[in-house]
């Protein structure tokens, strides 16, 4: 926001107050950010400023099975200041996943549902109730290997993020490098999407693109797509944690 709106602002809010005996207004020293924050790298600028945000609403929850690596990148980011959000809990429904044991590491509240053996609605009502217990405002399924029921999708609508491997819709499902891969695709990617009731489908938020290489194997073309995951998980959060967006159809538009 600049200096002028700011000054702007201050005024009417002066003006408003003024019947009642005014009020004393400090303006901030510095602009406040506009510009979407870049995820790529430690942006101690953006630290600075969102001091200056509300804190409020801006509860995580993380689902996940194994490596996390996505978890990391975005509790890295928020510890860095880059992103403005409270990872509230941890979740997994592997007691073995290797994230877990990095969110008990950073002293996060971390839980293990086990799935194993139970009906899908029955861990489903365990995920809810813990999530709802630590006031989560939005959900980040973070390589969660367990398909949510519809009734778990109706729980928080437009709450719930996943991140996949590829441009969507193209490739959608398991290995879905490997597919993009084996097809002999020139460009493939990453998506943030919220979560519908179909596999990994809603509508789409952020997408990075990543070129297939000559020299590439499955492996490599999945280690640069996990580097901009970890950039696209951050910035989507960051975009509906800030509210400035409609949903029309299938289509995510940012507000001007
Ligand atoms: C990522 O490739 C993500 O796109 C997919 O599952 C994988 C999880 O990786 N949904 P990590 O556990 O975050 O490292």
């Amino acid at each position: 926001m600049g200096r002028k709106t700011q000054e702007n602002i201050a005024e009417g809010i002066r003006r408003l107050f003024a019947p009642f005996g005014g009020v004393e207004l400090e303006l901030p020293t510095r602009d406040l950010p506009r510009e979407p924050r870049d995820f790529s790298g430690t942006d101690e600028k953006a630290a600075d400023s969102c001091a200056t945000m509300a804190s409020a609403n801006r509860n995580l929850g993380i689902l996940l099975s194994g490596r996390g690596s996505n978890f990391e990148a975005i509790a890295g980011n928020i510890a860095s200041g880059a992103l403005n959000a409270k990872i509230a809990v941890v979740i997994s429904n592997r007691s073995d996943a290797p994230g877990i044991e990095s969110a008990r590491r950073r002293g996060l509240n971390a839980l293990v549902i086990p799935s194993k053996g139970k009906v899908r609605e029955e861990h489903d009502r365990a995920v809810v109730a813990a999530l709802r217990e630590h006031q989560v405002d939005l959900i980040c399924l973070a390589g969660y290997m367990r398909l949510l029921s519809p009734w778990f999708v109706q729980q928080f609508p437009n709450r719930i993020l996943n991140i996949h491997p590829s441009l969507l819709p193209a490739f959608p499902g398991l290995e879905a490098q490997k597919q993009a891969f084996d097809y002999g695709v020139k460009v493939s990617g990453c998506t943030v999407h919220f979560v519908d009731e179909n596999l990994d489908h809603g509508a789409i938020l952020v997408q990075k693109v990543v070129p297939v290489l000559d020299s590439d194997n499955e492996h490599s073309l999945a280690a640069r797509i996990l580097e901009q995951e970890h950039i696209a998980y951050s910035e989507a959060i960051g975009i509906v944690l800030e509210g400035n967006y409609s949903i029309d159809g299938r289509r995510v538009v940012m507000a001007k």
